[in-house]
């Protein structure tokens, strides 16, 4: 697939600014002179404020760094996790098709994005709402088949389960990530065989669908509002020390 910018480019861009805040602390992660390090997190952030990586946003980011265009946007063309075409309003699908997802049932998972979204990835549904495309192995094999749906993980999927979350989503609600078939993780699903012992309370949830659904980013369009800004590295005392350990 050739990876170019997109025919229909936005006039500009601009980080919100809490995100232009969280990007100067991020370049302030490194040496004078080594600014361009933080190529990849911001470009990373400037598309998840937008949902996709547009022309201005890679410029934008390059004027940051104090980088010719042309090295961000060498950059923004190699990585296939940036998306250079526009994506679902509402969310971006992205289901695994490595082994142990194709053997779980990843065909049946696209088969429904194509029925509800579009016949073709990286093409938009009538209403705008979403888009998908088939990936790499995204190292949730023992949950297959998965997809990742904004940034979260939902597990062990059917074709009727992803069907039903997709409706959700267009409805404008955010069903749980996570296992899908009532495990909690990735024990058997008849309940753990083993370190059975460890006492404790039993969490509802794992931690990873517990953050979650605490933050509530799912699908939204970061503005950097959602989490506190930490940059324990830019103080002097034991806190930076702790971030370089
Ligand atoms: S094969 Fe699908 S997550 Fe690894």
């Amino acid at each position: 697939m050739q990876r170019r910018l997109h025919h229909d480019q936005p006039d500009s861009f601009a980080f919100t600014p809490e995100n232009r805040a969280w990007a100067e602390a991020q370049i302030g992660k490194y040496p004078p002179g080594r600014q361009a390090s933080a190529i990849i997190p911001l470009l990373w952030r400037a598309q998840e404020q937008e949902g996709w990586l547009t022309r201005p946003a890679i410029e934008y980011v390059a004027d940051m760094l104090g980088m010719a265009h042309i090295r961000a946007l060498e950059v923004a063309t190699f990585y296939f996790m940036f998306q250079l075409a526009p994506v679902g309003s509402v969310a971006h699908v992205q289901i695994c098709g490595t082994t142990s997802c194709l053997i779980c049932g990843a065909e049946d998972l696209i088969a429904v994005c194509k029925d509800k979204i579009a016949t073709q990835p990286f093409t938009l549904s009538p209403d705008g709402k979403f888009s998908w495309e088939e990936v790499e192995c995204l190292g949730a094999c023992s949950n297959a088949p998965m997809a990742q749906i904004g940034k979260d993980y939902y597990e062990d999927l059917t074709a009727e389960r992803l069907g039903w979350i997709l409706d959700e989503l267009a409805a404008g609600r955010v069903p749980t990530p996570g296992p899908q078939n009532g495990r909690f993780a990735s024990e058997p699903k008849g309940g753990a065989t083993s370190l059975t012992g460890q006492g404790g309370a039993k969490l509802a949830q794992n931690a990873s669908v517990e953050l979650a659904t605490t933050i509530g980013d799912t699908v939204k369009r970061i503005d950097g509002t959602e989490v506190p800004l930490l940059t324990p590295w830019r103080r002097a005392g034991p806190a930076a020390e702790e971030v370089k350990t």
